[in-house]
């Protein structure tokens, strides 16, 4: 799996599910991000995609999880233009505000999952 066949794959469940296009380009956008972010730091996971219903909203959700290095500091990693390689460091922070739900997990040595949503 590259970058572009996750983009592909998640923009046609978005849209198979019934998201406008604009949100069909804010979810695929910030999944890129997550799985670029597996690819760099963790060498790669799994993506999950489901239709469901969280708190009274229908929902197109993506879970990315990896078995890599996990964050050691979650509150440090989602803020714009934290880094801790040569990136621009607006992956996790931008992945969070085109969505509707986000939550993330980590632990150090085990991995890390990462769940973001959009309401249908
Ligand atoms: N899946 C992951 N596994 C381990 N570390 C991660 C993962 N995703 C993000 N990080 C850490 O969080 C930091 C911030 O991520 P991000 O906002 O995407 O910025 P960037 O990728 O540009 O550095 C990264 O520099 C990295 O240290
Ligand atoms: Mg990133």
């Amino acid at each position: 799996m590259d970058v572009v066949k996750v983009r592909q794959l998640v923009r046609y469940h978005a849209k198979e599910i019934g998201l406008g296009i604009v949100d069909q380009t804010r979810i695929t956008t910030a999944a890129s991000e997550l799985f670029r972010n597996m690819f760099l730091y963790a060498e790669g996971g799994d993506v999950l995609m489901d239709a469901g219903i969280y708190n009274d909203h229908k929902a197109f959700i993506i879970t990315c999880i990896d078995r890599g290095p996990g964050i050691e500091d979650i509150e440090m990693a989602m803020k714009d233009g934290y880094s801790t390689g040569d990136g621009m460091g607006y992956g996790l922070p931008g992945s969070k505000r085109l969505v509707d739900d986000f939550y993330i997990e980590s632990t150090v040595n085990q991995g890390t999952t990462v769940r973001i949503m959009k309401w249908i």
